[in-house]
Formats: C-alpha cells, structure tokens, sequence
C-alpha cells in the first residue's frame, strides 16, 4: 500500500470550502488509486505550541543526545516517510493559518525531513514524489508576489527534495460579484482531473 499524508489545517472544520475541495480531490485519487490509504493529520487536533525557548531547546537537546527516534520527532519521521503529502490551508493573510507554519517547523528536523551532503549542500531527504497543496481565497492572488503561502510551500518542497509540488485553488470566493458556489463546483471538476492524472 502507498502511504498518503493529508495534513489538514483547515480551521473552519467542516465549514471549510478547502477541506470540501481538498476531500474531493482525496476521494478521487482514491478511486483511481487503490493501493492508497491516507493517513490524516488534523492540526487543529494535534495543537503543537510553537517553538518558544523551552521546545526548542528541547528539540534541541533531543537532537544533539542522537535521539530521533523521541515522539517529538515523530511528525517529522511521519512526513519524511510519506509516498504523497496533500496539504490543505485556507488563505490567510497572504499566507495560512499559523498552525500549518507550527507544523512545518516541528517537521523541519536537520537528518530526517532534509540534511546536508559531505561539500554541506542542502538536499531533502522525504520520500514523497509529490506534494499537493490546496487552499481556496477570498480574492485574487495566484500568480502574485503576494501569494507568500505559495512560496512559501514551493521553497520547503526544494528543501524536502519532494520532486512536484502541485496547487489546486479556488480564487474569489469572498468577492461579491462572484458566484462562490460555481467556482467551487468549477475547482471540484479541476481536481477530479488532477486526481486522474496525477
Ligand atoms: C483570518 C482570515 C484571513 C484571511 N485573509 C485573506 C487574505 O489575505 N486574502 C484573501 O483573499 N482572503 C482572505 N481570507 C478569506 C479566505 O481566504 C477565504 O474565505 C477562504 O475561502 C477561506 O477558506 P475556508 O472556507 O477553507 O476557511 C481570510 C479569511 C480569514 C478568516
């Protein structure tokens, strides 16, 4: 079986137009792979604190004693030994929810998510092929120097060494010319053929 990880920072819960999309394109690649289980991380479940001074040093502590087998680590292992990683976040001033930034700091573990090579070159060090990063936005930003969620996600993948980073999004939804409805329904057929195709 292929292990696929769904990190789901969506804190609207179900009320969330991003999970509705993120959910449909899981359901989908289900369907058209069955040799996948997904493995769900909610993060408004997990609730890990932010690296204050305390976590970090004993992040810190933890890692220099060689232990990364600790449970603190155990987000990273999980993310590092993934075959696919789909990650939903709603838009959130020009970025996403400060949860999704807390998780990826606790997965950014030196040795086991990414590393350095004997000349001290950078290189990634997850198993995934792809990453898909879903999130949906009240205006319109792809494409813009003001979409710092993307960037964001697109540098971590090079970090990671996660060949493909994909996005599905669906853009203005909050503006009131729009019909939010028609361009969900117009992202949901987007991602039935990403799911196909992928
Ligand atoms: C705290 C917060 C910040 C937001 N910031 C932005 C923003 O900077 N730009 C934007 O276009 N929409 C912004 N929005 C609107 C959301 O991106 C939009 O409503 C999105 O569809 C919400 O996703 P959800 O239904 O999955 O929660 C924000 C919404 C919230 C609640």
């Amino acid at each position: 079986m292929k292990r696929l990880l769904f990190i789901n920072a969506c804190v609207r819960g179900e009320k969330s137009r991003t999970l509705k999309l993120a959910r449909h394109f899981l359901n989908c690649y289900c369907s058209a792979h069955r040799d996948t289980e997904v493995a769900e991380v909610d993060l408004c479940t997990l609730r890990l604190p932010p690296q204050y001074p305390e976590v970090l040093a004993q992040r810190d502590e933890l890692w220099n004693a060689g232990k990364l087998d600790h449970p603190m680590f155990e987000p990273a292992r999980q993310f590092a030994s993934a075959d696919q990683i789909v990650v939903a976040a709603p838009f959130w001033d020009l970025s996403f929810p400060a949860a999704l930034k807390i998780y990826l700091e606790r997965i950014s573990v030196t040795d086991l998510t990414f590393g350095y090579d004997a000349q001290g070159a950078m290189m990634g060090l997850c198993k995934a092929d792809w990453l898909l990063y879903v999130t949906t936005r009240g205006g319109y930003y792809a494409g813009t120097p003001l979409d710092i969620a993307a960037a964001h996600i697109k540098g971590l993948g090079v970090m990671y060494g996660i060949p493909q980073v994909r996005f599905l999004d669906a853009e203005g939804l909050d503006d009131i010319r729009n019909d939010p409805a028609a361009l969900l329904a117009a992202a949901m057929e987007r991602a039935a053929e990403l799911a196909a195709g992928i």
